[in-house]
């Protein structure tokens, strides 16, 4: 579930996030995405719901009686799962007292807070709406909402950080005990303010000892990295990202969604929904939809599975994209040859270090002749 706005766009985003200029027309929202839902039943077909996600932009914007109707709508129309996980993404800027147990009486059970540093400096280097102080009240408010399993967002590879400066922004994080971090380097987006006008950053090697001093600390710390960037206690990985990692199938709804679906004749559907909120608002919702032939199922596997650090089997590559594994061996060999995935007698396909470290590359060998 996409929820567009944020109080402030920040300038290195270039998610579908739109700067808040008065009141949001939340209502009405929550009203179009249900509209949406319904759109989308008959391709559901009855599947059980086991996550929902609301993201964003700052879905922490939403009032938390609209989100809680919309899981009520959801509730009434889906099977939801008795122990759904539903992550709400949250910025801590956007947090006063008493709200993660407003969310929380809504039916919100995992949240996402996007904390990105703890230090000052940074926070206004990269234009964040909060300190690390109101950072510090968000996860207090977690506790008293007894939402005991969120995820810390964190970025490195910020304008003028140090080595140290990483490392201690990482040792704050885990003093908050959160059961999953993730941990994002700094990218300049194009068509964003930090693209036409990059701030002074971390070279390169810079960058990758940051990365290489997190992965160690996190693995001291009793974390395991599963995917490029997320790292979790045992138990506590994401199982909302884990099903788009492993190419699963869901519903996208609210403005710029996407969603997949495997049809009943084993096809795979891709939805999309029109991108700015108030042209969705208004509808047409639909964007358009297309179903992806043979070639553009392979890459789009591949984006997602190579992230997982386990890769994935042969098996659940058939399952999920409906094509015998044949097509994508060109690639698959080309990978294994340059050392970048390995091959299990099992049948399971591993990035290596290496692959993992150049994870682009591994994944263009799978690019459609052509373009994807
Ligand atoms: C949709 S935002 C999370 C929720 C909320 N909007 C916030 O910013 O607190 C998802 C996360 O992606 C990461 N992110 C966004 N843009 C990025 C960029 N250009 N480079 C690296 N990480 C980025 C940030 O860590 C951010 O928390
Ligand atoms: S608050 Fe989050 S979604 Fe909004 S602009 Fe900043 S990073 Fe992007």
């Amino acid at each position: 579930m996409h929820l567009p706005w944020c109080v402030r766009k920040c300038p290195y985003c270039d998610f579908n996030s739109h700067e808040l200029r008065g009141a949001a027309p939340y209502a009405r929202y929550i009203d179009a995405l249900l509209a949406d839902l319904e759109d989308d039943l008959p391709l559901a077909d009855g599947r059980v719901a086991d996550t929902v996600f609301f993201g964003g932009g700052t879905p922490s914007l939403c009032p938390p009686e609209e989100l809680g109707r919309f899981l009520a709508g959801l509730a009434a129309r889906l099977p939801l799962a008795p122990d759904a996980e539903i992550t709400l993404e949250a910025n801590p800027g956007t947090i006063e007292h008493g709200r993660f147990s407003e969310f929380a009486a809504a039916g919100v059970n995992r949240v996402s807070l996007g904390v990105q540093s703890f230090q000052p400096g940074l926070l206004q280097a990269i234009g964040r709406i909060h300190d690390a102080r109101e950072a510090g009240l968000a996860i207090e408010e977690l506790a008293r909402a007894g939402i005991d399993n969120f995820n810390l967002d964190l970025m490195y590879g910020l304008p003028g950080q140090s080595a140290a400066a990483a490392a201690a922004d990482l040792e704050a994080a885990l003093q908050a005990g959160p059961p999953h971090l993730s941990l994002y380097q700094l990218t300049l987006e194009p068509g964003t303010p930090f693209h036409r006008r990059p701030p002074e950053l971390p070279d390169e090697d810079s960058c990758w000892a940051m990365e290489c001093a997190a992965t160690e600390r996190l693995a001291a710390a009793g974390y395991r990295r599963y995917e490029v960037s997320a790292w979790a206690r045992p138990g506590r990985e994401c199982r909302h990202n884990l099903n788009y990692w492993s190419f699963g199938d869901y519903l996208g709804l609210g403005a710029g969604a996407h969603g997949k679906l495997t049809l009943s004749d084993g096809r795979v559907l891709r939805r999309r929904r029109r991108r700015r909120p108030l042209g969705w608002l208004e509808g047409p919702r639909l964007e358009g939809e297309d179903r992806p032939g043979p070639e553009a199922l392979v890459f789009e596997f591949m984006l997602n599975a190579l992230r997982l650090v386990d890769g994935f089997s042969v098996e659940s590559f058939e399952s999920r994209t409906g094509l015998p594994v044949a097509a994508a061996l060109p690639g698959l060999g080309e990978a294994e040859r340059l050392g970048l995935l390995t091959a299990s007698a099992a049948g399971r396909w591993t990035p290596t270090a290496l692959g993992r470290r150049f994870l682009n590359d591994v994944q263009a060998l799978f690019l459609p002749v052509g373009g994807a």
